[in-house]
């Protein structure tokens, strides 16, 4: 074939001749169905409050959250992963807000099913971040740790509320050991066996989450090395994914998305159930930063994103371009 210093015997290049050569033989695509918007509500607003970090997302009014899932809808987005965001006088040590049945979530949630019904999958972020006021992920023990089996609890409640409001999913993503397991227990306790879980498998420490404290509000210091992963580690998801599989996940994700894609790419290899993966709000905040700068062509570096999530094996990706993308697509 080729030889060293003569023309080419192989032309990979005849097949990227033309546009819809290229598209013929290309082996990724997007399509809305694959693709889930992550909403923020926040409780007593009147007007929707602009995330700085994330230009082009807001913390949405209970109002404007509905428009949200409508318009998401329209597109043919396949979901919504709503974050509730309390006023701050109602966050406290145990997260109570969080398993108030008339909380914040739990009302968005009834609004969204509402208005859209069973044409949009209506999940919800299982955590209690968003409302403890030291903004760790589960409670605290006296030493001000954070307690695993004494979250679990917290964690068996907010599955019931968030179930009885009428959530087709629910997403545990605090990274507690045994969490999935219980949140299953506790679903069926109740009834609510159709009820699926998307288990945030994989779930690393990361620097890029640093625009959705702003989005939630949260008030955490410190960091949450303990119970996050470390991301020079792959081995260990392939363990957090075989236990989240045994105890009864439905779906698997990898969060974050674009940093990670090797993860994701093993993790996709590894099961026989649903992946998707989260491109989070700092991989969104640094493509909208560089593009208006003038720096990259916003709208191509999207598509790559997230073709490069899905050329790596998510089946559906979160992502805050969800409804945009999907009526380009
Ligand atoms: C936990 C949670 C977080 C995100 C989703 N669920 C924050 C964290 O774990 O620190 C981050 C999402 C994003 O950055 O876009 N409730």
């Amino acid at each position: 074939m080729s030889t060293y210093g003569s023309f080419p015997g192989s032309r990979p290049r005849r097949l990227r001749t033309n546009p819809v050569l290229r598209r013929m033989v290309a082996e990724t695509r997007l399509h809305p169905s694959d693709l889930i918007l992550p909403a923020f509500v926040r409780e007593g607003i009147s007007e929707p409050v602009p995330i700085s970090a994330m230009p082009g997302v807001v913390q949405h009014t209970r109002d404007t959250l509905r428009k949200a899932a409508v318009e998401a809808c329209a597109a043919g987005v396949s979901g919504i992963m709503l974050f509730g965001v309390p006023e701050d006088a109602k966050k406290d040590g145990a997260g109570t807000a969080g398993t108030d049945p008339d909380g914040i979530l739990q009302v968005a949630i009834r609004d969204v099913k509402a208005e859209v019904g069973d044409e949009l999958v209506i999940m919800s972020d299982l955590c209690l971040d968003e409302y403890t006021d030291h903004g760790h992920c589960g409670v605290l023990d006296a030493d001000g740790r954070v307690d695993n089996d004494a979250t679990l609890e917290r964690y068996a409640e907010m599955a019931q509320v968030q179930a009885d409001a009428g959530v087709h999913v629910v997403g545990p993503s605090g990274m507690m050991d045994g969490q999935v397991g219980v949140v299953r227990d506790a679903l069926d306790t109740i009834g609510k066996e159709d009820v699926s879980i998307l288990a945030y498998t994989v779930k690393y420490s990361s620097a890029f989450y640093g625009p959705f404290r702003e989005a939630v509000g949260s008030s955490l210091h410190g960091d949450r090395k303990t119970y996050q992963q470390d991301p020079a580690n792959v081995r260990e998801s392939l363990r957090e994914l075989a236990l989240d599989l045994e105890e009864g996940a439905d779906m698997v994700m990898v969060k974050p998305a674009g940093p990670y894609l090797d993860v994701l790419a093993k993790i996709a290899d590894a099961v026989d159930v649903p992946v998707a993966a989260y491109q989070i709000s700092g991989e969104y905040a640094m493509v909208e930063a560089a593009a208006e700068k003038g720096w990259i062509d916003r709208d191509k570096a999207i598509l790559e994103t997230l073709t490069g999530i899905r050329r790596a094996g998510a089946k559906m990706i979160l992502t805050y371009w969800a409804t945009e993308v999907a009526r380009g697509l």
